[in-house]
């Protein structure tokens, strides 16, 4: 079978990375016999927002539901659109229409990158994130009351459906089965939040019946969070809600080093809509146009993106090819300044692609 993939480059290295991404995905896919057919678009971009007003033209969304999979740069440039715009317009609207409700990120301590917690080698963290992506504390339910009064009230309250829950338990759960040491723990927070909380901790529990070799345990956000940085080898799938799962996927990467690595994925698991898979990174205009960007976050979300495809082996395969890369160091390989080497993005993605084909 070939599978359509849309690109969306977007702004500034997003233009630069997503070109190594797809020689890294052609390479692999070369290795596998798979076959990748890749359709460019404009759009969700800067350029696109000076020609035409919007981010997105009106037909987007039957534009991009033919594909199987949607492999994006970064959007954002806000010297031309305010990032509120850049941001609703385009990236926030995929996730909603798409149902993207699994937001996924990969937080393992690479051969060759420094963590900036000390002492920490290659092999010692290695955990994923899944952050439930539709609901929770990110509602529009609420509002102010006796507004410009003493008895000024602003309320905004969290929603948890039962569905908006599970499924994305049910998902953390299969990871966590799939994996070698079977363990999910769950943050949590419900000592203080003392109704939604509690509710989520009963989904844990009940859907951890259905899954007797997971091993469970959850903590308190806050504490949770001091574990990320004290003991961060301790974790294997760490699942959240939408605010506690965005702060932990941010916190989680910085413990594996530079930002130009770190891979997420947007997903919808019942595979009705396309999933996005994108670097954790932005656009980074202090350093676009020099071509100096790190590849290694688009050529990751390419390995996540061919796992969802329903291909393990070359997902896996291309993540190695990574690890084998950086492994070099700057001495034997083109790190690009982040990692401390003197490549440019084309010669260290060039590298990985040619490892790839080699191993
Ligand atoms: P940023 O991630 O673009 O940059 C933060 C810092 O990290 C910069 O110093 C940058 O040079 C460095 N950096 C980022 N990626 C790198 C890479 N691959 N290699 C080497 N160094 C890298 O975040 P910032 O500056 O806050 O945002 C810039 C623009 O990107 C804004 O318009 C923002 O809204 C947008 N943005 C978009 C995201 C997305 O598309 N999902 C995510 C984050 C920001
Ligand atoms: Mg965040």
């Amino acid at each position: 079978t070939t599978h359509r993939i849309a690109v969306i480059p977007g702004d500034g290295i997003g233009k630069e990375v997503v070109p190594a991404g797809i020689e890294a995905l052609e390479a692999t896919a070369g290795r596998f016999g798979l076959r990748l057919e890749f359709t460019d678009f404009g759009f969700a971009s800067a350029d696109y927002w000076q020609r035409h007003g919007t981010m997105l033209p009106a037909d987007w969304e039957a534009t991009l539901r033919g594909f199987d999979a949607i492999f994006f740069g970064a959007v954002g440039w806000p010297e031309v659109v305010p990032d509120h715009i850049s941001l609703w317009g385009s990236l926030l609207q995929f996730r909603r229409t798409f149902d993207q409700y699994v937001n996924l990120r990969p937080c393992r301590l690479m051969p060759g990158v420094r963590s900036p917690l000390a002492g920490r080698e290659p092999g010692d963290i290695d955990f994923l994130v899944v952050r439930e992506n539709t609901e929770g504390e990110y509602s529009s339910v609420g509002g102010r009351i006796f507004e410009g009064t003493e008895r000024e009230t602003v309320l905004q309250e969290t929603v948890m459906t039962r569905i908006g829950v599970d499924r994305v338990l049910r998902y953390a759960f299969e990871q966590a089965e799939r994996r070698p040491r079977k363990h999910l723990t769950s943050a949590t927070k419900s000592n203080g939040i003392s109704i939604s909380m509690p509710y989520w901790d009963e989904r844990v529990a009940a859907m951890g019946e259905r899954f007797p070799d997971v091993r469970v345990d959850r903590f308190h956000i806050d504490a949770l969070a001091a574990l990320f940085v004290l003991h961060p080898g301790r974790f294997d799938v760490v699942v959240a809600s939408n605010l506690f799962g965005d702060i932990l996927s941010d916190l989680g990467p910085a413990c594996t080093g530079t930002l130009g690595i770190a891979p997420s994925a947007n997903i919808n698991p019942d595979g009705l809509h396309p999933s996005l898979f994108e670097p954790v990174h932005g656009s980074a205009p202090d350093i676009a146009g020099q071509g100096i960007a790190n590849p290694v976050g688009q050529i990751w979300c390419g390995s996540m993106m061919l796992d969802h495809l329903g291909h393990p082996e070359a997902a896996a395969h291309l993540l190695g090819a990574i690890e084998d890369v950086l492994a070099h160091g700057p001495g034997g390989a083109p790190l690009t300044p982040d990692l401390h080497g003197k490549g440019t993005t084309a010669e260290l993605g060039r590298a990985i692609a040619e490892r790839v084909r080699e191993r």
